[in-house]
């Protein structure tokens, strides 16, 4: 049977899988397994940040040996064209907050930028399409699902001269504060991943009201995602 890595950073972000994979309490405290269509997955919160989400991949693959890692959770939007609640699916990730970041290519892990596994994008573009179809379906509103570069870094983005910065910089799609330490695990153990965030904010001014209002709703509809990915 096929083992499944899911990290969430936050109790919003993990909450559908719980419930909808019917997710007991392992050994270890903040993992969960879950079974879903001949999966058994690996269900983790980590607690926000780089070192946190670090630890978390490193236990699923240490203790309970997932073939493979996927985060799913929300994000500041960077990416001019995106709405609240649209996805990116992580084409590359790097972070924003490690300077100079040209040190991580001269030295292990010989990168500075972690390549998400396209088998593992493919899939999340195909769930997003069957997501919209059954939006449309129920008369509700669709969305948009992009692939691009995600940064992470330690900090709550809320500037929009900071945003810009990483548009610029790194042609970032969106920031949050994980991804890449999750990618960077995943790397170093030779382990395929991906990330799945759902925009709840524009990482600007308005970016802690808009995250209040929006995590929840966001996190889920990643979740969905991932749970659509599971199902094929
Ligand atoms: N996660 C969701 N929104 C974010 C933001 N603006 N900055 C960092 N992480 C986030």
């Amino acid at each position: 049977m096929k083992k499944i890595g899911l990290i969430g950073a936050m109790d919003s972000e993990i909450a559908a899988f719980c419930r909808d994979f019917d997710a007991e309490k392992t050994h270890i405290p903040g993992i969960f397994l879950g079974k879903y269509n001949g999966y058994e997955i690996y269900i983790c919160v980590s607690g926000i940040g780089k070192v946190n989400a670090a630890i978390a991949a490193q236990r699923l693959v240490d203790i309970f040996a997932v073939d493979c890692i996927i985060n799913s959770g929300v994000a500041g939007g960077i990416y001019e064209k995106l709405q609240k609640l649209d996805i990116v699916i992580s084409k590359r990730l790097t972070y924003h907050d490690f300077d100079p970041l040209d040190i991580l290519d001269r030295n292990p892990p010989y990168t500075m930028y972690f390549d998400a596994d396209t088998e593992l994008s493919d899939k999340a573009t195909k769930a997003c399409d069957a997501l919209n179809t059954k939006l449309c379906a129920e008369g509700k509103d669709s969305f948009c699902a992009y692939c691009g570069t995600v940064v992470s870094g330690d900090c709550f983005v809320s500037s929009a001269a900071k945003a810009k910065e990483l548009r610029d910089k790194f042609d970032a799609y969106c920031t949050e504060m994980e991804g890449a330490a999750i990618a960077h695990t995943a790397y170093v153990n030779k382990i395929p991943f991906l990330i799945i965030r759902a925009i709840s904010d524009f990482a600007d001014e308005d970016a802690e009201n808009s995250f209040d209002s929006f995590e929840n709703v966001a996190a889920d509809r990643a979740a969905f995602i991932v749970k659509e990915m599971l199902s094929v």
